[in-house]
């Protein structure tokens, strides 16, 4: 029996295809964005939310969400049904991918909605357009947070430890609260080894995701925990071990163990320096959208 060329043929067209795809992927950041966006809003966000759903709502229900919340990389806002709790009156989402920012809006909307039927207390949600230190940043970090929350973001950040420290310290010296649910590194050997070894393929398609660090031990490790609750779980059949848990931080001090005023001061005396230091012709608005319910409307505003 002869064999059918359709198979050599298609792999020779597939695999330079494939190898140049990654090739460009590997340069080109804005397509890991566009590709990572992709595939979170086909499958990956709801169907990761599916499997940590039990956990989300345990880390909710130790310590109920209040007042003023950011979200740490909001994606597209599948979060934002756990978030948008009774007593919350404003979510901040930052998200520095904008090929999520239509979908999130649309979450952000049917959040306000939610809550405007079930006559409610006001609640309003914004999002900026940003990373996290460039949130931190902003003139708007000035007012801090109840509730910060970090939902699989800690694996995406750029350096770990200073993100982890900023969170905190974006939080109010009264027993405020993190949340978090991430996934970790391995600690066996043959679960570290089969990470290393996916981890350039991993990066690539999730937009600069790492399956190695050690996240639970640095937000053990953040100054001024006053208690601590964790628990663990795999996921993807073992190869994401995830740590989930609330860090609650002590009153009087900042989270970081400074004294907040002090932190609010200096955190002002740098913003003001560096809006001196733009020309005007650099000054960059800062991106945001707004979405408040307005007695019967629901409003989305761009500044
Ligand atoms: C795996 S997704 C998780 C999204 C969402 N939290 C969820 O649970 O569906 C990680 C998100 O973090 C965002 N991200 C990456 N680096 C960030 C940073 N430095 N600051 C804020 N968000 C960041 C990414 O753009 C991405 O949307």
């Amino acid at each position: 029996m002869a064999a059918s060329p359709l198979l050599p043929t298609a792999l020779l067209f597939a695999v330079p295809f494939v190898l140049s795809f990654m090739f460009y992927l590997r340069f080109s950041a804005d397509a890991r964005r566009w590709l990572f966006a992709v595939v979170w809003e086909l499958n990956g966000a709801s169907a990761c939310d599916a499997k940590t759903k039990q956990a989300k709502q345990e880390i909710f229900a130790q310590r109920p969400l209040t007042g003023r919340v950011l979200d740490v990389g909001s994606g597209e806002g599948v979060n934002l049904q756990y978030l948008a709790a009774e007593d919350v009156t404003e979510i901040v989402c930052v998200e520095p991918n904008t090929y999520f920012h239509r979908k999130l809006r649309e979450r952000a909307r049917q959040a306000v909605e939610e809550r405007r039927a079930r006559r409610g207390k006001p609640l309003s949600v914004r999002i900026f357009a940003g990373t996290l230190s460039e949130y931190a940043e902003s003139a708007e970090a000035l007012s801090l947070f109840d509730c910060v929350t970090c939902i699989l973001v800690l694996c995406s950040v750029g350096d770990l430890r200073h993100d982890c420290r900023l969170a905190a310290r974006l939080l109010k010296p009264d027993g405020s609260a993190l949340y978090y649910l991430e996934h970790v590194a391995g600690s066996g050997l043959m679960l570290r080894t089969a990470q290393r070894l996916i981890q350039p393929l991993w990066n690539l398609l999730g937009d600069g995701c790492q399956l190695c660090r050690c996240t639970g031990h640095e937000l053990h490790s953040l100054r001024g925990v006053a208690s601590h609750t964790e628990r663990r779980f795999s996921l993807l059949g073992g190869l994401l071990p995830v740590v989930c848990g609330v860090c609650r931080f002590a009153s009087g001090t900042g989270p970081d163990g400074w004294g907040v005023e002090h932190a609010r001061q200096e955190r002002a005396a740098r913003v003001t320096r560096r809006e001196r230091a733009r020309s005007p012709a650099r000054r960059r608005p800062g991106q945001w959208w707004e979405v408040t319910s307005n007695r019967n409307v629901v409003v989305v505003v761009a500044r």
